[in-house]
């Protein structure tokens, strides 16, 4: 059995066979009955739209079911132990799709239950973004290497997932993050130690030398709202604008995984223009969800 918690808990080369393979499922408008007779549970402890919504399309593409239950209308709600929920869906549904906070919460799903589990978001990792964002890449490239990715934002989430990736695609990874909002240094160390080629900065301007691709994320991610103001404050100078891609390569393209904040981390400008690939990339969500499910039930 096989459970989709993070990249880094995939092979390299698996990693890059799954991209392979949401490009095909994307161009032959993928349809099968691989999740004939299963139903799949989301649990989602966050707001979505894209992840759950590609989630439950693509299920179904596959001819799977799904239950969407959330903890205003579940006994999660009211702290039922997460060992005691994995044991008993364990018994109702062959898989779980699960947004969370803490990455150990997911861990725990996984560790109890006896069914697959696939990370749709932790307050650590949010995969397969990233791994659908590396279709979206592909698409447009052809490759990997040498393939140069600024992040100017928050060391969350995000950036986490995308250090992580570095370790397995090849390309360089310039990431500029104000200081104390720096990305966790385990999982930077991990990805160095891999080969990663990741240069971390506090200075936007200077993740922007070559790149190919600029990234960023909300400043304050779901369950920081209350430190809305004080990141306000921490990011100013880290908007993604045409000031700041004037320094990028002449080709660059703008990603941003939704949902943004305009005049935050990205200005209107940028996210409306010619150079922003960012509805791409939420469509790239349904294909990448598609070949995960397929790696993990086949
Ligand atoms: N990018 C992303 O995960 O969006 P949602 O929060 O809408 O799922
Ligand atoms: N970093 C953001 C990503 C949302 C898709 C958050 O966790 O809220």
């Amino acid at each position: 059995m096989k459970h989709f918690l993070s990249i880094a808990s995939l092979k390299p080369t698996q990693a890059m066979d799954l991209v392979l393979r949401a490009k095909v499922m994307k161009q032959e408008n993928h349809r099968s009955s691989l999740l004939k007779d299963k139903v799949l549970a989301l649990i989602f402890e966050k707001a979505s739209t894209r992840t759950r919504v590609s989630f439950e399309v693509g299920i179904r593409h596959l001819g799977g079911q799904t239950i969407f239950m959330t903890p205003a209308d579940s006994q999660l709600g009211r702290s039922e132990p997460l060992k005691d929920t994995a044991r008993v869906l364990s018994r109702y549904v062959q898989g779980l799709v699960v947004r969370t906070f803490a990455q150990k919460n997911i861990e725990e799903l996984a560790r109890f239950g006896s069914i697959p589990v696939v990370n749709a978001l932790t307050d650590r990792y949010h995969p397969c973004q990233v791994m659908s964002d590396m279709l979206t890449i592909y698409e447009r490239t052809g490759t990997w290497s040498d393939v140069v990715i600024a992040w100017v934002g928050d060391g969350n989430n995000m950036a986490h997932s995308w250090i992580n990736a570095s370790a397995y695609f090849g390309f360089h990874l310039n990431m500029a993050c104000p200081e104390g909002y720096m990305p966790n240094t385990d999982v930077l160390d991990r990805a160095l130690r891999m080969g990663g080629k990741v240069f971390v900065t506090d200075d936007p301007k200077a993740a922007m030398a070559g790149a190919h691709f600029v990234n960023t994320d909300v400043w304050a991610s779901m369950g920081q709202e209350a430190e809305q103001k004080k990141r306000e404050q921490a990011f100013a100078g880290f908007c993604v604008n045409d000031e700041l891609l004037a320094l990028a390569d002449p080709e660059v393209k703008v990603m941003h995984c939704l949902p943004a904040h305009r005049g935050e981390e990205i200005s209107e400008a940028v996210l409306e223009s010619e150079r922003s690939i960012i509805f791409d990339q939420a469509e790239n969500r349904l294909h990448m969800q598609k070949a995960i499910l397929e790696w993990v039930y086949s």
